[in-house]
């Protein structure tokens, strides 16, 4: 685990190095929190010290760049990540209807986590299974074909699999 913090460190680092000459200002900024986020999932205050002193630019200033963009998360995120897609084949095929009941059951709204812990939720655009579209991808895998009942279904069996353990 230790090794794997001091792998991600010296990534970013070397990252970092490498794109201080082709990006300016606040790109060069965001294309470093991209892949800080990228490695850890999230923005936490330590990785944004790290970033503010290799880089040399105020912490406060990377915290501004992050909370304006909704993309960057600030908050750990949860154990599985639910991304409901809203590419085009999804949307026409009830996308919106599934975003919904995802949000109902969890009680959560987009860049939400549950209370205990075991689900965010975010969008994505095309996750690259149009075929069995509507989509919708929690943690690593891919539950196709989903429907408002059917998605929440899923979610029920990722908490039951959780009380298992
Ligand atoms: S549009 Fe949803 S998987 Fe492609």
């Amino acid at each position: 685990m230790e090794v794997a913090e001091k792998d991600k460190k010296q990534e970013l680092k070397e990252f970092i190095d490498s794109v201080k000459d082709k990006e300016h200002g606040d790109s060069y900024l965001i294309a470093v929190l991209h892949k800080a986020q990228g490695l850890y999932g999230y923005l936490s205050r330590e990785v944004m010290d790290t970033i503010a002193q290799q880089m040399q630019i105020p912490t406060a200033h990377i915290w501004g760049v992050a909370t304006f963009y909704h993309y960057f998360n600030l908050t750990p995120p949860g154990k599985y990540v639910v991304s409901v897609c809203l590419g085009t084949a999804c949307y026409v095929k009830g996308a919106p209807q599934i975003l919904e009941a995802v949000k109902n059951d969890l009680k959560i709204d987009l860049g939400g986590i549950t209370e205990d812990r075991l689900f965010s939720l975010q969008l994505a655009r095309c996750l690259g299974a149009c075929g069995v579209a509507p989509v919708v991808m929690v943690g690593d895998k891919i539950h196709g074909e989903m429907t408002p009942k059917k998605v929440v279904e899923v979610l029920n069996q990722y908490r039951k699999a959780e009380k298992k353990q």
